[in-house]
């Protein structure tokens, strides 16, 4: 599992509480494939809901940061802004797969995904653009969001 709670915060509550919930979210669909390795079909469904709820909070998650990035002319917003887009189209293409196949060589490849790229993407993040832009945002206004 990966820790939130390891994770450095930024200068802004709204993007802390997003930051958890992705970590909140990644984590279930982790218990659940864990869970399938006895037998996937008994949480195929469970994982594909899931994996809806990751995606439209991401998507949540990057509109919003988006909005307060344009409303306070954060000047990298357009770097930041293409790093979101394909994280997400990245995301789409995991998810997609393991929801057309729903087989074993699908979950073992979603859980690779979830384990590794997701948490090291988001991170990495966090870390530098994330920081970058809640500090920037903070300083010049944005302190309450
Ligand atoms: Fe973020
Ligand atoms: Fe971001």
């Amino acid at each position: 599992m990966t820790d939130f709670d390891c994770t450095p915060q930024v200068d802004l509550e709204f993007m802390n509480a997003e930051h958890r919930k992705a970590f909140d979210d990644a984590n279930q669909i982790k218990r659940l494939l864990e869970i399938g390795k006895t037998d996937l079909s008994l949480v195929e469904k469970r994982i594909d809901r899931c994996l809806d709820k990751l995606l439209a909070d991401t998507e949540n998650h990057f509109y919003l940061e988006e909005k307060y990035m344009e409303q306070y002319q954060f000047p990298a917003r357009e770097k930041h802004r293409l790093e979101h887009h394909q994280f997400l189209r990245a995301m789409n293409i995991e998810c997609r797969l393991w929801q057309s196949t729903h087989n074993l060589a699908a979950a073992e490849r979603l859980e690779r995904y979830i384990d590794k790229d997701f948490p090291q993407w988001l991170v990495n993040h966090i870390v530098t653009m994330d920081t970058v832009t809640a500090t920037y945002i903070a300083r010049h206004g944005g302190s309450a969001l």
